[in-house]
Protein backbone atom coordinates (compact mmCIF):
# COMPACT_ATOMS: atom_id res chain seq x y z
CA UNK A 1 0.00 0.00 0.00
CA UNK A 2 1.40 3.24 -1.01
CA UNK A 3 1.01 5.89 1.65
CA UNK A 4 -0.40 9.70 0.76
CA UNK A 5 1.60 12.48 0.39
CA UNK A 6 1.28 16.18 0.62
CA UNK A 7 2.13 16.25 -2.98
CA UNK A 8 -1.38 14.32 -3.52
CA UNK A 9 -3.36 17.81 -2.44
CA UNK A 10 -3.89 19.96 -4.56
CA UNK A 11 -5.58 23.39 -5.10
CA UNK A 12 -8.25 23.17 -7.91
CA UNK A 13 -9.39 25.82 -9.89
CA UNK A 14 -13.20 25.80 -9.79
CA UNK A 15 -15.83 27.29 -12.67
CA UNK A 16 -16.70 30.98 -12.35
CA UNK A 17 -19.98 32.50 -14.07
CA UNK A 18 -19.41 36.11 -13.80
CA UNK A 19 -22.73 38.25 -13.76
CA UNK A 20 -22.45 42.20 -12.98
CA UNK A 21 -24.76 41.57 -10.40
CA UNK A 22 -22.52 38.61 -8.42
CA UNK A 23 -20.61 35.60 -9.68
CA UNK A 24 -21.41 32.11 -9.07
CA UNK A 25 -19.25 28.78 -8.72
CA UNK A 26 -20.58 25.57 -8.81
CA UNK A 27 -19.52 22.14 -7.41
CA UNK A 28 -21.12 19.12 -8.58
CA UNK A 29 -19.49 15.90 -6.85
CA UNK A 30 -17.13 13.58 -9.39
CA UNK A 31 -17.54 16.07 -12.05
CA UNK A 32 -15.55 19.02 -10.85
CA UNK A 33 -14.23 17.27 -7.57
CA UNK A 34 -12.72 13.52 -7.76
CA UNK A 35 -15.26 12.29 -4.96
CA UNK A 36 -19.07 12.03 -4.48
CA UNK A 37 -20.03 14.99 -2.10
CA UNK A 38 -21.89 13.27 1.15
CA UNK A 39 -21.90 16.20 3.95
CA UNK A 40 -20.79 19.78 3.66
CA UNK A 41 -19.80 21.84 7.47
CA UNK A 42 -18.86 24.97 7.46
CA UNK A 43 -16.73 27.05 10.42
CA UNK A 44 -17.63 30.15 10.60
CA UNK A 45 -17.10 32.96 13.35
CA UNK A 46 -13.81 32.18 14.17
CA UNK A 47 -12.28 34.18 16.91
CA UNK A 48 -8.95 35.43 15.69
CA UNK A 49 -5.81 33.68 16.25
CA UNK A 50 -7.90 30.49 16.85
CA UNK A 51 -6.92 27.34 14.78
CA UNK A 52 -9.09 24.30 13.89
CA UNK A 53 -8.16 20.84 12.78
CA UNK A 54 -5.37 19.42 14.10
CA UNK A 55 -6.31 15.96 12.89
CA UNK A 56 -6.15 13.68 10.27
CA UNK A 57 -8.37 11.04 8.84
CA UNK A 58 -8.16 7.65 7.26
CA UNK A 59 -10.79 7.09 4.66
CA UNK A 60 -12.02 10.39 4.25
CA UNK A 61 -11.53 13.05 1.29
CA UNK A 62 -12.48 16.71 1.88
CA UNK A 63 -12.37 19.94 -0.57
CA UNK A 64 -11.82 23.08 2.03
CA UNK A 65 -13.13 26.73 0.19
CA UNK A 66 -12.54 29.57 1.84
CA UNK A 67 -15.76 30.60 0.50
CA UNK A 68 -15.31 33.95 2.34
CA UNK A 69 -12.00 35.72 3.58
CA UNK A 70 -8.86 33.50 3.99
CA UNK A 71 -7.11 30.98 5.94
CA UNK A 72 -3.71 28.95 5.97
CA UNK A 73 -4.10 24.99 5.66
CA UNK A 74 -1.04 23.27 6.99
CA UNK A 75 -0.57 19.66 5.67
CA UNK A 76 1.33 17.19 7.23
CA UNK A 77 1.61 14.14 5.37
CA UNK A 78 4.26 12.95 8.87
CA UNK A 79 7.08 13.99 6.51
CA UNK A 80 6.53 16.72 4.76
CA UNK A 81 4.67 19.59 5.13
CA UNK A 82 3.01 22.49 3.09
CA UNK A 83 1.33 25.28 3.67
CA UNK A 84 -1.49 26.63 1.13
CA UNK A 85 -3.09 30.27 1.47
CA UNK A 86 -7.12 29.87 0.49
CA UNK A 87 -8.71 33.03 -0.14
CA UNK A 88 -10.62 33.00 -3.23
CA UNK A 89 -14.10 31.17 -3.48
CA UNK A 90 -13.57 29.25 -6.42
CA UNK A 91 -10.89 27.86 -5.73
CA UNK A 92 -10.75 24.58 -3.58
CA UNK A 93 -7.73 22.70 -1.78
CA UNK A 94 -8.33 18.78 -2.11
CA UNK A 95 -7.20 17.25 1.06
CA UNK A 96 -6.58 13.36 0.55
CA UNK A 97 -6.78 10.44 2.80
CA UNK A 98 -3.89 10.18 5.34
CA UNK A 99 -2.73 13.93 6.07
CA UNK A 100 -2.71 16.29 9.19
CA UNK A 101 -4.38 18.93 8.83
CA UNK A 102 -3.83 22.51 10.72
CA UNK A 103 -6.14 25.61 9.90
CA UNK A 104 -5.14 29.47 10.97
CA UNK A 105 -4.55 32.67 10.60
CA UNK A 106 -8.77 33.09 9.54
CA UNK A 107 -9.17 36.87 8.55
CA UNK A 108 -12.39 38.44 10.46
CA UNK A 109 -15.56 37.00 8.75
CA UNK A 110 -14.18 34.53 6.91
CA UNK A 111 -15.96 31.30 6.11
CA UNK A 112 -14.13 28.16 5.97
CA UNK A 113 -16.44 25.59 4.03
CA UNK A 114 -15.53 21.88 3.51
CA UNK A 115 -17.34 19.18 1.37
CA UNK A 116 -16.86 15.84 2.27
CA UNK A 117 -16.89 12.28 0.61
CA UNK A 118 -18.13 10.27 3.68
CA UNK A 119 -21.11 10.90 6.26
CA UNK A 120 -19.43 12.17 9.93
CA UNK A 121 -17.61 8.84 11.53
CA UNK A 122 -15.43 9.70 14.60
CA UNK A 123 -13.97 6.60 14.33
CA UNK A 124 -12.11 8.11 10.77
CA UNK A 125 -10.51 10.05 12.81
CA UNK A 126 -6.42 10.18 14.39
CA UNK A 127 -6.84 12.89 16.90
CA UNK A 128 -3.94 12.05 18.17
CA UNK A 129 -0.22 13.06 16.11
CA UNK A 130 1.57 10.12 17.58
CA UNK A 131 -1.79 8.01 16.43
CA UNK A 132 -1.31 9.63 12.97
CA UNK A 133 2.51 8.48 12.86
CA UNK A 134 1.86 5.07 13.63
CA UNK A 135 -0.77 5.03 11.55
CA UNK A 136 1.17 6.57 8.01
CA UNK A 137 3.70 4.09 9.13
CA UNK A 138 1.50 0.74 9.38
CA UNK A 139 0.23 1.86 5.68
CA UNK A 140 3.26 3.04 4.32
CA UNK A 141 4.99 0.66 1.53
CA UNK A 142 7.44 -1.63 3.75
CA UNK A 143 10.55 -3.35 1.73
P1 LIG B 1 -13.89 18.70 14.26
O1 LIG B 1 -13.90 17.97 12.96
O2 LIG B 1 -12.97 18.18 15.33
O3 LIG B 1 -13.61 20.24 14.03
P2 LIG B 1 -12.37 21.07 13.47
O4 LIG B 1 -11.51 20.17 12.67
O5 LIG B 1 -12.99 22.13 12.64
O6 LIG B 1 -11.63 21.70 14.58
O7 LIG B 1 -15.38 18.74 14.80
C1 LIG B 1 -15.74 19.58 15.90
C2 LIG B 1 -16.93 18.92 16.59
O8 LIG B 1 -18.05 18.85 15.72
C3 LIG B 1 -16.64 17.50 17.09
O9 LIG B 1 -17.23 17.36 18.37
C4 LIG B 1 -17.38 16.63 16.11
C5 LIG B 1 -18.49 17.50 15.59
N1 LIG B 1 -18.81 17.23 14.20
C6 LIG B 1 -19.95 16.52 13.87
O10 LIG B 1 -20.75 16.11 14.74
N2 LIG B 1 -20.23 16.29 12.56
C7 LIG B 1 -19.41 16.72 11.56
O11 LIG B 1 -19.70 16.49 10.35
C8 LIG B 1 -18.22 17.44 11.91
C9 LIG B 1 -17.27 17.95 10.86
C10 LIG B 1 -17.96 17.68 13.24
Amino acid sequence: MKTSSVYDCHVLPLNKIHNPAGNITIIEGVKNIPFNIQRIYYLYDIPSGESRGGHAHKELQQLIVAASGSFEVMLDDGTNKKIVRLNRPNYGLLVVPGIWREIFEFSSGSICMVLASLKYDENDYLREYSEFKNYKYETSVKF
